[in-house]
């Protein structure tokens, strides 16, 4: 689906490039500022419109290095950035979106997006300063991410013109399926997966859980117990492990990478806006487009539905990949 939102003034396209991965640090490792910038040139180069980033991102460093590689391509670009879950109440969400601007060296934000609105947020004041901001025209659009049906009603019942949920969304992390998809539709917004690749997992690269460095194996599908993981459940390691390998034989019989299948794949799935991947080099940037290219049949959408499932069930609803007590409601 490409999807055309009226205050924007370009279409958002199906792929989108997360800009996450590019502040390295404790969670991602060391990241050359240029491989950045090249990077975000040739999603652009290839039609990508839509790029993702939050001032959370190494402590807007990724909002710096997405103001650089833009400065002299902003018409290009989509920007879509967050007022991150501590930073809610109005003269907070207000002054954290002046930073951004200044960060990303433009006078207006595409995509404004609440990053985590946790139980107890004052949502109702985030909206004020997220309207107050587009009537200022520092702001085009406005968005949520990782709200489930009680936040969507709230700001369905307070907020006009809200447009998309940016969420975990991936053929290992299906647990927006459970409610979170329908919420979407009733409140009429489009879906922004993010972590398509459940960070790498679908690409095939760790062949087990020791494989897989500390910043990524910190998610409930992984054992507690890591340097940086932050739930206390056991984890489903082999179940996650048997799961890629189930997915590989059905990318192998498609004669497809597995990282094309998976992206593929959410853009074939209900309510689906664009899927924002995260790169780090103009080769992955070029790998992943092919997956818009690739329809998947009816046939094949069954068997990775069946491949899946065990793991979907295991998980549960919780959409928060990261905490067991969710902070997504
Ligand atoms: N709203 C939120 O709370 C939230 C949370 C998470 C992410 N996001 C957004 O979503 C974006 C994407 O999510 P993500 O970065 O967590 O996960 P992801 O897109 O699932 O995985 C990104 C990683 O996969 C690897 N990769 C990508 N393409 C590849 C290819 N063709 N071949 C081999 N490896 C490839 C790279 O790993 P290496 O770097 O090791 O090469 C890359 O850093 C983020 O950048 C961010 O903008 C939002």
């Amino acid at each position: 689906m490409t999807a055309r939102y009226d205050a924007l003034p370009l279409p958002v396209s199906p792929l989108a490039l997360g800009t996450w991965a590019m502040a390295g640090g404790q969670l991602w490792g060391p990241q050359d500022e240029a491989d950045s910038i090249a990077t975000i040139h040739a999603a652009l180069d290839a039609g990508i419109t839509l790029i993702d980033t939050a001032p959370g991102y190494g402590g807007g460093l990724s909002e710096e290095i997405t103001g650089r590689a833009l400065r002299d391509r902003r018409d290009r670009a989509l920007i879509a950035t967050k007022v991150g879950g501590s930073h809610l109440a109005y003269a907070d969400a207000i002054a954290s979106c002046e930073a951004s601007l200044r960060r990303l060296q433009t006078d207006c934000i595409d995509l404004l997006q609440i990053h985590w609105c946790p139980p107890g947020s004052p949502l109702e004041e985030t909206i004020a300063a997220f309207e107050k901001l587009r009537d200022d025209g520092k702001v085009r659009a406005l968005g949520v991410s990782n709200c489930g049906p009680q936040t969507l009603a709230r700001l369905h019942a307070k907020g006009t013109g809200w447009v998309t949920n940016q969420l975990a969304y991936n053929l290992l992390w299906r647990a927006i399926e459970f409610d979170i998809v329908d919420a979407c539709a009733d409140t009429g917004l489009g879906i922004l997966c993010y972590s398509p690749l459940a960070q790498a997992l679908l690409t095939g690269r760790f062949k087990s859980a020791a494989e897989v460095p500390d910043g990524r194996n910190r998610t409930r599908h992984f054992k507690s117990g890591s340097a940086l993981a932050r739930h206390g459940e056991s984890g489903h390691e082999e179940l996650t492990f048997v799961t890629i390998e189930r997915i590989r034989v059905i990318a192998d019989g498609l004669g497809q990478p597995m990282a094309d299948v998976a992206l593929a794949w959410l853009l074939h799935q209900r309510g689906v806006t664009s899927v924002i991947f995260g790169a780090r080099t103009p080769a992955q940037v070029a790998a992943n487009l092919r997956a818009a290219e690739l329809k998947l049949d009816a046939a094949t959408l069954k068997a990775l539905d069946a491949a899946t499932q065990e793991l979907k069930s295991a998980l549960g609803p919780n959409a928060d990949m990261w905490n067991s007590e969710t902070r997504i409601v």
